[in-house]
């Protein structure tokens, strides 16, 4: 049987479904171009602030048996040294054909259009909002990341850009279908879902928080389910698609998260754990899964546990 792996996500081709997701992994030029190289059919990196942001203080990113806890706290060099550190890895990638997806946090909805214009500069293919930063010292649902205020800051970068735009949705949320509604109203092309859920680990030796920041965001194979239920539930609600993230590490997670509703797969977790090239692996044996179980198209497994 012929199988065709791409997909079409917000007007952009893909080669086939899997990305790689905003995370620690994509936060400078190499590691960007490191999982490109390892295989993602887009990468997304790392959030980006209009100013620098030292981050927390370590420890703030500790593996457990369930994935991983961080509270990073968005450390990055702000918008305008980024533009200029990320100019040479945005044409290595488009030499490469590989899509690169940009990623933003502010704290208000016209700050968000101000950075989103300036992101634009590089020409990314798309613009990804997060909303859902659990490590900031406030709610992400609440303010900026509330189903309201998600819905004035995709408003104000949708007048201000012309670029897809993703809104990041936190799964902490009693009815994440409503929030990725505002957001497809407000004019969002489609919905990343999901980012980490707030969580704590504690020392028992020392009766201490594990992490300096007390609580971080949980992400990995204990967020799985959890991703899939909000997919489900966001893909029933909107007509946009759905990026599904959220404990993918294998070909069979990534087809789980397909039928779930999602037209595309962000790896996070994994690439810290196995390396970038398990991007490229989990490509290679969902193309094997989809023969072995009679899939000859991405849209073939889309929504088949709805
Ligand atoms: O703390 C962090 O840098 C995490 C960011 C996020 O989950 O969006």
């Amino acid at each position: 049987m012929d199988i065709d792996l791409g997909v079409t996500l917000a007007g952009i081709r893909l080669d086939h479904p899997i990305l790689a997701a905003c995370g620690p992994w994509t936060a400078t030029g190499p590691e960007i171009q490191a999982v490109a190289k390892g295989g993602a059919a887009a990468v997304t990196a790392k959030t980006v602030t209009s100013e620098p942001r030292a981050g927390h203080p370590a420890p703030n990113y500790i593996t457990w048996d369930g994935g991983a806890l961080n509270a990073l706290g968005l450390p990055n060099p702000g918008i305008h040294h980024w533009l200029t550190e990320f100019a040479a890895t945005r044409e290595r990638l488009r030499e490469w054909g590989v899509p690169v997806f940009v990623s933003v946090y502010a704290e208000s909805p016209q700050e968000f259009a101000t950075l989103a214009s300036l992101a634009a500069q590089v020409a990314p293919d798309l613009i990804e909002l997060n909303a859902s930063c659990p490590n900031l010292g406030h709610d992400p649902t609440t303010g900026a990341g509330s189903a309201e205020g998600i819905a004035f800051a995709t408003a104000a970068v949708r007048a201000a850009v012309r670029l897809p735009i993703s809104v990041k949705l936190s799964p902490n949320t009693s009815d994440i279908g409503r929030v990725a509604r505002l957001a497809e109203e407000a004019g969002a092309d489609a919905i990343t879902a999901v980012n980490t859920l707030p969580a704590m680990l504690i020392d028992a030796d020392t009766g201490r928080p594990a992490l300096t920041n007390r609580t971080g965001g949980l992400s990995g194979a204990a967020l799985k389910p959890v991703a899939l239920r909000c997919v489900y539930d966001i893909s029933r609600a909107v007509a946009i698609p759905v990026i599904g993230v959220g404990g993918m590490a294998t070909a069979r997670d990534a087809a789980e998260m397909l039928m779930a509703g999602a037209t595309a797969v962000g790896v996070g977790t994994a690439i810290d754990s196995h390396g970038p090239r398990v991007l490229g692996r989990i490509a290679l044996d969902l193309h094997d899964f989809m023969a072995a179980h009679g899939y000859p198209t991405v849209a073939a497994l889309r929504g088949k546990a709805h």
